[in-house]
């Protein structure tokens, strides 16, 4: 198997670490506009072999696609990363260009590769590279809700004061801070409703925490978290490599599935050997269902942007 991470920010850098550590591929490609960033991360990385004890083969490439060829998962984390102040959607003018022409170049060497989106505005950008590359639905692939949920799980924990991996619980709809939906009412403690051990005041921060987590980390460090989305990354590849079947909350192509069409939106998918294999109806109540579709209008008002840039 051969992954080729694009990006190698702080996020493409940890997507790459974590796949190779995690022995994920015979090889990881990480490559970068920037000279010589993406071999001098790769190189390092390489040199953890040792002492981790993994084998992958890790290589950097400034720019050169040639070396990305046929991959047979690619992960998009190129573009700029948001500043403390910025949403997630202040980025499309700069990253639409970027994330389009990173697909076109990918897909001229790795025609069927399953492509995974990182890049921000996340569920826009998936939709760009839906239209842009042509594939089959199911091979484009947009990681948020993973990490969205992964905070969840977070802050569940903290204010349950439980270990976080007894938490179970679900973020659907746009990976943006007052799109997301965190679904308190599914969320459970080793199968017992959270609802049972808190109140609905802290229920609500709990989620008011998660739909913001990204931008709490941002004001802190600065720029946009790494750890979180890398590990994300790798969880979502993993599912995907070994065809572990997972659910995990990912965006992508609706067509009809929670009363939406034409666009990519968090919905829980099965996750296997050729991509999202099944969308999974978790039978949103009423006042879930109406969050989703203020979600989704508020993702197509950003995909209606796309059209007004040169691209
Ligand atoms: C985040 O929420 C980078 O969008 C990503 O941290």
């Amino acid at each position: 198997m051969k992954i080729t991470v694009v990006g190698a920010g702080a996020v493409g850098a940890t997507c790459a670490d974590n796949i190779a550590r995690c022995e994920l591929a015979e090889e990881v490609v990480l490559l970068d506009i920037k000279e010589g960033l993406s071999e001098g991360k790769a190189l390092d990385m390489f040199q953890t072999a040792t002492l981790a004890g993994f084998d992958t083969k890790i290589t950097g490439s400034t720019n050169n696609y040639e070396l990305t060829a046929n991959s047979d998962v690619v992960v998009i984390t190129s573009g700029l990363p948001r500043k403390p102040g910025m949403t997630r959607e202040d980025l499309i003018g700069t990253n639409a260009k970027i994330v389009k022409g990173v697909t076109e170049n990918i897909l001229t060497y790795s025609p069927e590769a399953i492509i995974i989106i990182v890049s921000n505005p996340m569920d826009t950008m998936t939709y760009l590279t839906l239209k842009t590359s042509g594939l089959p639905k199911n091979k484009i692939i947009g990681m948020g809700g993973i990490l969205d949920s992964a905070r969840f799980k977070t802050y569940l924990s903290l204010a349950l004061n439980c270990p976080p991996n007894d938490i179970h619980g679900t973020v659907v709809g746009g990976h943006g801070d007052t799109t997301m939906i965190p679904l308190t009412r599914l969320a459970t403690r080793n199968g017992v409703p959270v609802s049972q051990f808190l109140d609905d005041e802290t229920l609500q921060k709990v989620a008011a925490d998660t739909m913001v987590g990204g931008a709490t980390l941002t004001k802190l460090i600065g720029t946009s978290a790494w750890y979180a989305p890398g590990a994300a990354v790798s969880a979502l590849v993993e599912s995907i490599i070994r065809d572990q079947k997972h659910i995990f909350p990912c965006s992508v192509a609706l067509d009809g599935e929670y009363g939406q069409s034409d666009i990519c939106l968090g919905v829980p998918v099965v996750i296997g050997r050729n991509g999202w294999e099944e969308i999974i109806d978790y039978k949103l109540n009423e006042e879930e269902q109406a969050a989703f579709s203020k979600s989704a209008d508020a993702v197509r008002s950003m995909n209606n942007v796309l059209d007004t840039l040169e691209l």
